[in-house]
């Protein structure tokens, strides 16, 4: 049995400004954390292929090292010339030299600045052909034996749970199935009925297929850790009432416990087996053994907070879908962007959130990171470019897609220098910054 990491709680902050303040933000530093404790940053989605990540991954590194990061988290199959070619009739697939060649320069790139990689296998973007628990453990064994001798953290799935709701209930990302009448889209294939639950189901079976592999074959060698990824955002009942308190735990159960259920516990939360009857799938004895305590680390990525309600009526309603057999009214807080490029909600926010961090782990939280959601204004998948995530600017009408650090990069970057960080965001930020172009960090 493996040694276990513990609970990784990495918290990807994204450059939305919660327009309802934590309450509790302190002067801190990076040496109020514990040793080890590491903080990074994360290099975009599939806008990486907008902001031409392919040509420019040099200057993706030169930006983590004016920041003075420990770490870069990035996904394996979301760049142009992916790993596998997929066009394999049966998914197999061979390993595209150029693929190959890129990862391993970026790797190569990132060590030799002391950044650690951080890598996720899946980004939203599973191919087709993949979707299936056997062939995921093979593309992962490819990874880990090409890439696990300089890479020490594996991330099988990103967001694992709004994967299969988004992608095979409401439809609004790849593979875009949903039905009637549950599709944001009108989806031409699909069950929103069955096939998130389904999803969820080979996601578990898949993660714990490769984690398994991971610690048989390669873990002893190389010495890393395999974990999984969910989306969270922190439930607040609409009302004091009893049933909007046990609304809000039942979506904590139905957003997280769908995941964490089976891998701590070996199976589904009692709610969502009710709630969803046979339309869930069980796991045999075999399975629940196997997806029991397969992970060394969560991941957890933290955008805001929800109010929700109870709705009982819910559960009167056929069909159902996933979110249906919630049984939960959303009452979402507002959210304000700001794509300034002095950008002082954004430092509050990242101000707030790591305090509160900080906090869990001096109230004995085993969190053994932190890394900011992202380094570069990318293409959201929902948003196109308007949300403007980036601690950097990148400038998309300057045909060298120059970057431009906002205040809240200079804010971080000072914090993981060592600095110490106030609340009231008054601190001076000094220190001598200009854009990057691909001419100067390509020297
Ligand atoms: C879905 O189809 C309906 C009826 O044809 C149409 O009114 C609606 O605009 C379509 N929605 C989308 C998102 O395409
Ligand atoms: C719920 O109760 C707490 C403590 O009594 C109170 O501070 C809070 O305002 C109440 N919330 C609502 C929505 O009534
Ligand atoms: C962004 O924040 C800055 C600084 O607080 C403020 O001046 C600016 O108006 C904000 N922009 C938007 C679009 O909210
Ligand atoms: C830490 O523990 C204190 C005392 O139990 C509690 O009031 C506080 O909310 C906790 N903070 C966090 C972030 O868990
Ligand atoms: C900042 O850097 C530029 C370019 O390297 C240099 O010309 C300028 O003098 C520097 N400014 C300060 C205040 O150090």
């Amino acid at each position: 049995m493996t040694k276990k990491l513990g609970f990784l709680l990495r918290l990807l902050v994204v450059g939305l400004v919660i327009a309802e303040t934590v309450h509790g933000a302190y002067e801190f530093s990076r040496y109020d954390f514990p040793p080890g404790f590491v903080f990074g940053i994360t290099s975009g989605a599939n806008g990486d292929i907008a902001c031409d990540q392919y040509h420019k991954y040099k200057i993706v590194i030169m930006s983590g090292k004016q920041l003075n990061l420990d770490l870069l988290h990035f996904g394996l199959t979301h760049h142009p010339p992916i790993l596998f070619d997929i066009c394999d009739a049966d998914g197999r697939g061979s390993v595209n030299p150029k693929g190959l060649q890129y990862y391993n320069n970026l790797i190569n790139e990132l060590i030799s600045h002391g950044i650690e990689p951080h890598v996720t296998l899946h980004h939203f973007d599973l191919p087709q052909a993949l979707e299936d628990e056997r062939d995921f453990a093979e593309y992962a064994d490819v990874c880990f034996k090409i890439f696990g001798d300089r890479v020490k953290y594996w991330t099988t799935f990103n967001e694992a749970n709004i994967f299969s709701m988004a992608g095979y209930d409401l439809g609004f990302m790849p593979p875009s199935r949903c039905s009637s009448p549950f599709g944001f889209l009108n989806c031409t294939r699909g069950d929103s009925l069955l096939e998130p639950y389904l999803a969820a189901h080979n996601i578990l079976l898949s993660h714990a297929s490769a984690t398994r592999l991971y610690w048989k074959k390669y873990q002893n060698i190389q010495k890393g850790y395999i974990g999984l990824n969910l989306l969270s955002f922190y439930s607040v009942p609409f009302t004091n009432k009893t049933e909007d308190v046990i609304a809000a735990r039942r979506v904590t159960d139905f957003f997280m416990g769908w995941f964490v259920e089976p891998l701590v516990y070996g199976d589904y939360p009692e709610v969502m087996k009710n709630n969803a009857g046979s339309r869930l799938p069980s796991f045999t004895a075999l399975e629940s053994q196997r997806v029991k305590g397969s992970f060394d680390f969560f991941a957890v990525n933290f955008y805001s907070a929800n109010y929700v309600k109870d709705n009982p009526e819910s559960l009167n309603i056929e069909p159902r879908d996933y979110f249906t057999d919630m049984a939960v009214q959303w009452k979402c807080q507002r959210m304000q962007r700001n794509t300034s490029l002095e950008d002082w909600p954004r430092i509050q926010y990242l101000q707030e959130h790591i305090s509160v961090l900080l906090d869990t782990v001096r109230n004995g939280s085993n969190a053994k990171g932190y890394f900011t959601w992202s380094l570069l204004d990318v293409f959201e998948l929902l948003d196109g470019y308007r949300s403007g995530y980036g601690l950097y600017y990148v400038d998309l009408d300057d045909p060298e897609l120059r970057r431009y650090p906002k205040l809240s990069a200079k804010w971080y970057s000072r914090f993981l220098k060592g600095g110490s960080i106030t609340p009231d965001s008054s601190i001076e930020l000094d220190g001598n910054w200009s854009s990057l172009s691909s001419a100067q960090a390509m020297r």
